[in-house]
Protein backbone atom coordinates (compact mmCIF):
# COMPACT_ATOMS: atom_id res chain seq x y z
CA UNK A 1 0.00 0.00 0.00
CA UNK A 2 1.22 3.30 -0.81
CA UNK A 3 1.17 5.93 1.87
CA UNK A 4 -1.31 8.10 0.09
CA UNK A 5 -3.50 5.54 -0.40
CA UNK A 6 -3.36 4.47 3.67
CA UNK A 7 -4.04 8.50 4.52
CA UNK A 8 -7.14 8.27 2.27
CA UNK A 9 -8.21 5.72 4.32
CA UNK A 10 -7.51 7.25 7.54
CA UNK A 11 -9.56 10.00 6.58
CA UNK A 12 -12.09 8.60 5.12
CA UNK A 13 -12.81 6.85 8.12
CA UNK A 14 -12.33 10.12 10.11
CA UNK A 15 -14.89 11.37 8.05
CA UNK A 16 -17.41 8.50 9.09
CA UNK A 17 -16.60 8.69 12.06
CA UNK A 18 -17.65 12.18 12.35
CA UNK A 19 -20.86 12.57 10.25
CA UNK A 20 -22.31 9.46 12.23
CA UNK A 21 -21.89 11.70 15.60
CA UNK A 22 -22.93 14.68 13.72
CA UNK A 23 -25.81 12.94 12.13
CA UNK A 24 -27.04 11.12 15.45
CA UNK A 25 -30.44 11.45 16.98
CA UNK A 26 -30.17 13.38 20.16
CA UNK A 27 -32.22 10.87 21.87
CA UNK A 28 -29.65 8.36 21.60
CA UNK A 29 -28.20 6.94 24.70
CA UNK A 30 -24.25 7.70 25.44
CA UNK A 31 -23.78 3.88 25.49
CA UNK A 32 -25.89 3.37 22.17
CA UNK A 33 -23.82 5.84 20.87
CA UNK A 34 -20.75 4.53 21.72
CA UNK A 35 -21.80 0.72 20.53
CA UNK A 36 -22.80 2.27 16.98
CA UNK A 37 -19.36 4.33 17.24
CA UNK A 38 -17.42 1.61 18.20
CA UNK A 39 -19.21 -0.78 15.19
CA UNK A 40 -17.31 1.45 12.38
CA UNK A 41 -14.30 2.01 13.92
CA UNK A 42 -13.61 -2.27 15.30
CA UNK A 43 -12.77 -3.60 11.42
CA UNK A 44 -11.43 -0.66 9.96
CA UNK A 45 -9.25 0.67 12.58
CA UNK A 46 -7.79 -2.96 13.10
CA UNK A 47 -7.22 -3.48 9.48
CA UNK A 48 -5.38 -0.01 9.53
CA UNK A 49 -3.21 -0.89 12.32
CA UNK A 50 -2.22 -3.71 10.46
CA UNK A 51 -1.41 -2.19 7.08
CA UNK A 52 0.71 0.20 9.38
CA UNK A 53 2.94 -2.52 9.53
CA UNK A 54 3.42 -3.49 5.65
CA UNK A 55 4.43 0.04 4.96
CA UNK A 56 7.18 1.00 3.87
CA UNK A 57 9.93 1.90 6.85
CA UNK A 58 10.22 5.68 5.29
CA UNK A 59 6.59 5.64 5.20
CA UNK A 60 5.95 4.72 8.94
CA UNK A 61 6.45 7.66 10.75
CA UNK A 62 3.95 9.84 8.73
CA UNK A 63 1.51 6.84 8.66
CA UNK A 64 1.71 6.12 12.79
CA UNK A 65 1.06 10.33 13.38
CA UNK A 66 -2.00 9.70 11.01
CA UNK A 67 -3.17 6.99 12.85
CA UNK A 68 -3.19 8.06 16.15
CA UNK A 69 -4.19 11.31 15.00
CA UNK A 70 -7.35 9.24 14.15
CA UNK A 71 -7.38 7.70 17.10
CA UNK A 72 -7.07 11.13 19.37
CA UNK A 73 -9.80 12.46 17.04
CA UNK A 74 -12.36 9.56 17.14
CA UNK A 75 -12.23 9.96 21.07
CA UNK A 76 -12.62 13.67 21.03
CA UNK A 77 -15.87 12.85 19.04
CA UNK A 78 -16.71 10.67 21.82
CA UNK A 79 -16.61 13.14 24.23
CA UNK A 80 -18.05 16.12 22.51
CA UNK A 81 -20.89 14.05 21.98
CA UNK A 82 -21.41 12.95 25.59
CA UNK A 83 -20.78 16.51 27.01
CA UNK A 84 -23.37 17.88 24.36
CA UNK A 85 -26.45 14.82 25.37
CA UNK A 86 -24.73 16.43 29.49
CA UNK A 87 -25.99 19.83 28.56
CA UNK A 88 -29.56 19.31 26.81
CA UNK A 89 -30.33 16.16 29.59
CA UNK A 90 -33.19 17.69 31.56
CA UNK A 91 -34.61 19.73 28.53
CA UNK A 92 -34.79 16.28 25.73
CA UNK A 93 -36.12 12.50 25.92
CA UNK A 94 -32.83 11.31 26.91
CA UNK A 95 -34.23 11.76 30.20
CA UNK A 96 -36.94 10.21 31.25
CA UNK A 97 -37.85 11.23 35.03
CA UNK A 98 -40.51 8.36 35.12
CA UNK A 99 -38.35 5.49 34.84
CA UNK A 100 -37.06 3.36 38.03
CA UNK A 101 -33.83 3.70 39.57
CA UNK A 102 -31.37 1.61 39.50
CA UNK A 103 -30.99 -0.60 42.44
CA UNK A 104 -27.87 -1.79 44.01
CA UNK A 105 -28.47 -5.17 45.87
CA UNK A 106 -26.36 -5.50 48.81
CA UNK A 107 -26.39 -9.56 49.79
CA UNK A 108 -26.11 -10.70 53.65
CA UNK A 109 -25.84 -13.28 55.65
CA UNK A 110 -29.10 -15.28 57.03
CA UNK A 111 -29.35 -14.12 60.56
CA UNK A 112 -29.07 -17.67 61.87
CA UNK A 113 -25.74 -17.87 60.10
CA UNK A 114 -24.82 -14.37 61.53
CA UNK A 115 -25.54 -15.80 65.00
CA UNK A 116 -23.87 -19.31 64.67
CA UNK A 117 -20.42 -17.66 63.02
CA UNK A 118 -20.38 -14.92 66.31
CA UNK A 119 -21.14 -17.66 68.91
CA UNK A 120 -18.06 -19.99 67.01
CA UNK A 121 -16.36 -16.58 67.34
CA UNK A 122 -17.08 -15.88 71.00
CA UNK A 123 -16.11 -19.90 72.26
CA UNK A 124 -13.05 -19.57 70.06
CA UNK A 125 -11.80 -16.65 71.67
CA UNK A 126 -12.59 -19.16 75.51
CA UNK A 127 -10.27 -21.74 74.02
CA UNK A 128 -12.91 -23.96 72.00
CA UNK A 129 -12.46 -25.67 68.87
CA UNK A 130 -15.02 -26.95 65.90
CA UNK A 131 -16.24 -30.28 65.75
CA UNK A 132 -18.43 -31.79 63.06
CA UNK A 133 -20.42 -35.11 63.08
CA UNK A 134 -22.44 -36.46 60.75
CA UNK A 135 -26.76 -35.61 59.96
CA UNK A 136 -27.12 -39.63 59.28
CA UNK A 137 -26.91 -41.11 62.88
CA UNK A 138 -26.71 -44.55 64.38
CA UNK A 139 -29.17 -45.37 66.86
CA UNK A 140 -26.28 -45.59 68.89
CA UNK A 141 -24.79 -42.63 69.00
CA UNK A 142 -27.56 -40.58 68.96
CA UNK A 143 -29.07 -42.37 72.07
CA UNK A 144 -27.37 -45.10 73.43
CA UNK A 145 -24.06 -43.67 74.33
CA UNK A 146 -25.80 -41.07 75.19
CA UNK A 147 -27.37 -42.57 78.13
CA UNK A 148 -30.64 -42.83 76.89
CA UNK A 149 -32.47 -45.89 78.42
CA UNK A 150 -33.86 -48.65 75.74
CA UNK A 151 -37.63 -47.09 75.91
CA UNK A 152 -36.98 -43.75 75.88
CA UNK A 153 -40.08 -41.58 73.97
CA UNK A 154 -37.26 -39.04 72.23
CA UNK A 155 -36.73 -42.68 69.93
CA UNK A 156 -40.25 -42.80 68.72
CA UNK A 157 -41.59 -42.75 65.42
CA UNK A 158 -43.39 -39.83 65.72
CA UNK A 159 -40.40 -37.80 67.70
CA UNK A 160 -37.52 -39.13 65.09
CA UNK A 161 -37.14 -39.39 61.31
CA UNK A 162 -36.30 -42.65 60.63
CA UNK A 163 -33.75 -43.60 57.32
CA UNK A 164 -33.75 -47.36 58.10
CA UNK A 165 -33.10 -49.57 61.05
CA UNK A 166 -30.45 -48.33 62.77
CA UNK A 167 -30.10 -45.30 60.39
CA UNK A 168 -31.61 -41.65 61.53
CA UNK A 169 -31.54 -38.34 61.22
CA UNK A 170 -29.67 -36.62 64.70
CA UNK A 171 -32.41 -35.54 66.86
CA UNK A 172 -29.39 -33.11 68.32
CA UNK A 173 -25.78 -32.50 68.00
CA UNK A 174 -24.91 -34.51 70.82
CA UNK A 175 -23.61 -37.47 68.85
CA UNK A 176 -20.35 -35.66 68.76
CA UNK A 177 -19.77 -35.04 72.33
CA UNK A 178 -19.17 -39.16 72.07
CA UNK A 179 -17.64 -39.14 68.72
CA UNK A 180 -15.17 -36.10 70.13
CA UNK A 181 -14.41 -38.45 73.31
CA UNK A 182 -13.78 -41.55 71.27
CA UNK A 183 -11.38 -39.71 68.88
CA UNK A 184 -9.73 -37.53 71.48
CA UNK A 185 -8.38 -37.57 74.85
CA UNK A 186 -8.61 -34.88 77.81
CA UNK A 187 -8.81 -32.15 77.65
CA UNK A 188 -11.52 -31.30 75.46
CA UNK A 189 -13.39 -28.08 74.57
CA UNK A 190 -15.17 -28.07 71.41
CA UNK A 191 -17.92 -26.70 69.81
CA UNK A 192 -19.90 -28.55 67.58
CA UNK A 193 -22.67 -26.60 65.35
CA UNK A 194 -24.77 -28.45 62.63
CA UNK A 195 -28.03 -29.24 61.64
CA UNK A 196 -30.45 -31.53 63.43
CA UNK A 197 -34.31 -33.21 62.46
CA UNK A 198 -37.27 -33.65 64.56
CA UNK A 199 -40.75 -34.73 63.52
CA UNK A 200 -42.05 -31.17 64.66
CA UNK A 201 -45.12 -29.51 63.20
CA UNK A 202 -43.56 -26.48 61.59
CA UNK A 203 -45.23 -23.44 64.27
CA UNK A 204 -44.38 -20.32 65.19
CA UNK A 205 -41.02 -21.95 67.68
CA UNK A 206 -40.75 -25.25 66.11
CA UNK A 207 -39.25 -26.63 62.61
CA UNK A 208 -38.22 -29.97 61.45
CA UNK A 209 -35.05 -29.20 61.06
CA UNK A 210 -33.06 -26.79 62.79
CA UNK A 211 -29.52 -25.16 63.77
CA UNK A 212 -27.79 -26.56 66.55
CA UNK A 213 -24.28 -25.76 68.82
CA UNK A 214 -22.98 -28.16 70.74
CA UNK A 215 -20.05 -27.66 73.27
CA UNK A 216 -18.27 -29.81 75.55
CA UNK A 217 -15.16 -29.45 78.09
CA UNK A 218 -13.91 -31.73 79.91
CA UNK A 219 -10.65 -31.94 82.04
CA UNK A 220 -9.50 -32.71 85.52
CA UNK A 221 -11.46 -31.19 87.82
CA UNK A 222 -13.61 -29.72 86.02
CA UNK A 223 -17.08 -28.74 87.79
CA UNK A 224 -20.41 -26.65 87.47
CA UNK A 225 -18.77 -23.59 88.57
CA UNK A 226 -16.63 -23.71 85.60
CA UNK A 227 -20.18 -24.69 83.19
CA UNK A 228 -22.27 -21.72 84.48
CA UNK A 229 -19.14 -19.51 84.62
CA UNK A 230 -18.69 -19.68 80.88
CA UNK A 231 -22.01 -19.56 79.74
CA UNK A 232 -22.67 -16.19 81.34
CA UNK A 233 -19.65 -15.15 79.80
CA UNK A 234 -20.63 -16.00 76.74
CA UNK A 235 -24.20 -14.31 77.43
CA UNK A 236 -22.28 -11.27 78.48
CA UNK A 237 -20.61 -11.17 75.57
CA UNK A 238 -22.82 -11.82 73.51
CA UNK A 239 -25.71 -9.83 74.56
CA UNK A 240 -24.23 -7.35 76.45
CA UNK A 241 -23.68 -6.71 80.34
CA UNK A 242 -27.06 -5.35 80.95
CA UNK A 243 -28.61 -8.54 79.59
CA UNK A 244 -30.50 -10.72 82.13
CA UNK A 245 -29.74 -14.36 82.25
CA UNK A 246 -30.51 -17.13 84.30
CA UNK A 247 -30.25 -20.82 85.25
CA UNK A 248 -32.98 -23.65 86.03
CA UNK A 249 -32.98 -27.21 86.31
CA UNK A 250 -33.57 -29.19 83.68
CA UNK A 251 -33.75 -33.05 83.11
CA UNK A 252 -31.47 -34.91 79.95
CA UNK A 253 -30.56 -38.09 80.00
CA UNK A 254 -26.32 -37.38 79.66
CA UNK A 255 -26.27 -35.05 82.05
CA UNK A 256 -26.43 -34.74 85.83
CA UNK A 257 -27.28 -32.68 87.08
CA UNK A 258 -29.07 -30.79 83.82
CA UNK A 259 -29.75 -27.49 83.58
CA UNK A 260 -31.04 -24.79 81.08
CA UNK A 261 -30.04 -20.96 80.48
CA UNK A 262 -32.52 -18.33 79.86
CA UNK A 263 -32.56 -15.06 78.41
CA UNK A 264 -34.74 -12.20 78.93
CA UNK A 265 -36.00 -10.81 75.92
CA UNK A 266 -38.78 -7.96 74.49
CA UNK A 267 -40.08 -9.47 71.27
CA UNK A 268 -41.79 -5.91 70.54
CA UNK A 269 -45.13 -7.87 70.25
CA UNK A 270 -46.61 -6.11 72.73
CA UNK A 271 -46.51 -8.85 75.68
CA UNK A 272 -43.80 -7.32 77.24
CA UNK A 273 -40.58 -8.92 78.95
CA UNK A 274 -40.51 -12.59 79.51
CA UNK A 275 -37.98 -15.34 79.61
CA UNK A 276 -37.15 -17.67 76.74
CA UNK A 277 -34.81 -20.28 77.03
CA UNK A 278 -31.71 -20.78 74.77
CA UNK A 279 -29.95 -23.89 75.86
CA UNK A 280 -29.67 -26.84 77.76
CA UNK A 281 -26.50 -27.98 79.79
CA UNK A 282 -25.21 -30.06 82.68
CA UNK A 283 -22.12 -32.15 83.84
CA UNK A 284 -21.51 -34.48 81.42
CA UNK A 285 -22.94 -37.98 82.75
CA UNK A 286 -20.62 -40.38 84.12
CA UNK A 287 -21.83 -43.03 81.69
CA UNK A 288 -21.37 -41.17 78.64
CA UNK A 289 -17.59 -40.75 79.47
CA UNK A 290 -17.06 -44.53 81.01
CA UNK A 291 -18.88 -45.72 77.55
CA UNK A 292 -16.52 -43.67 75.48
CA UNK A 293 -13.70 -45.37 77.25
CA UNK A 294 -12.37 -42.55 79.56
CA UNK A 295 -12.19 -42.64 83.39
CA UNK A 296 -14.68 -40.93 85.25
CA UNK A 297 -13.26 -40.59 88.37
CA UNK A 298 -10.44 -38.69 87.28
CA UNK A 299 -11.90 -36.35 84.06
CA UNK A 300 -14.84 -34.52 84.61
CA UNK A 301 -16.89 -32.31 82.20
CA UNK A 302 -19.85 -30.20 80.97
CA UNK A 303 -21.70 -29.78 77.64
CA UNK A 304 -24.46 -27.48 76.37
CA UNK A 305 -26.42 -27.17 73.48
CA UNK A 306 -27.84 -24.44 71.72
CA UNK A 307 -30.46 -23.14 69.52
CA UNK A 308 -29.32 -20.13 67.13
CA UNK A 309 -33.20 -20.13 65.70
CA UNK A 310 -33.83 -19.17 68.96
CA UNK A 311 -30.70 -16.78 69.93
CA UNK A 312 -31.32 -14.96 66.52
CA UNK A 313 -35.06 -14.35 67.56
CA UNK A 314 -34.13 -13.20 70.89
CA UNK A 315 -31.46 -10.83 69.44
CA UNK A 316 -33.49 -9.38 66.13
CA UNK A 317 -37.02 -9.35 68.13
CA UNK A 318 -38.75 -12.69 65.58
CA UNK A 319 -41.62 -13.81 67.11
CA UNK A 320 -42.10 -16.28 64.54
CA UNK A 321 -39.35 -18.52 63.50
CA UNK A 322 -40.84 -19.20 59.96
CA UNK A 323 -39.61 -16.26 58.89
CA UNK A 324 -36.24 -17.71 59.42
CA UNK A 325 -37.15 -20.08 56.80
CA UNK A 326 -39.16 -18.16 54.52
CA UNK A 327 -36.27 -16.89 52.18
CA UNK A 328 -38.35 -13.38 51.90
CA UNK A 329 -35.66 -10.83 50.30
CA UNK A 330 -37.90 -8.14 52.29
CA UNK A 331 -36.89 -9.98 55.77
CA UNK A 332 -33.64 -11.23 54.85
CA UNK A 333 -32.12 -6.99 53.32
CA UNK A 334 -32.45 -5.67 56.72
CA UNK A 335 -30.09 -7.79 57.87
CA UNK A 336 -26.88 -6.31 55.03
CA UNK A 337 -24.00 -4.76 56.54
N1 LIG B 1 -29.10 -32.23 73.19
C1 LIG B 1 -30.02 -31.46 73.98
C2 LIG B 1 -31.19 -31.07 73.11
O1 LIG B 1 -31.18 -31.25 71.94
C3 LIG B 1 -29.37 -30.20 74.52
C4 LIG B 1 -28.25 -30.48 75.47
C5 LIG B 1 -26.94 -30.60 75.01
C6 LIG B 1 -28.50 -30.61 76.82
C7 LIG B 1 -25.91 -30.83 75.90
C8 LIG B 1 -27.46 -30.82 77.72
C9 LIG B 1 -26.18 -30.95 77.25
O2 LIG B 1 -32.17 -30.54 73.58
Amino acid sequence: MQLSEYLALVDSLAHDARALLDGIDPATRVDAAKGQLNALKDARMVALQGALRDLPAADKRAAGGAFNGLKTMVDELMESFIARQRAASGTGPALDLSMPARRTWAGSLHPVTIVIDEICDIFRELGFTIALGPEAETEHYNFGALNFPPDHPAMELHDTLYLGDDTLLRTHTSPVQVRTLQRYAPPIRILAPGTVFRRDPFDASHAPAFAQVEGLAVDEGISFVDLKATLAEFARRFYGKSRRVRFGPSYFPFVEPGAQMDVEVDLNDGKGLRWVEILGCGMVHPNVIEAAGIDSEKYTGWAFGMGPARIAMSRYDISDIRVLYDSDVRFLEQFAR
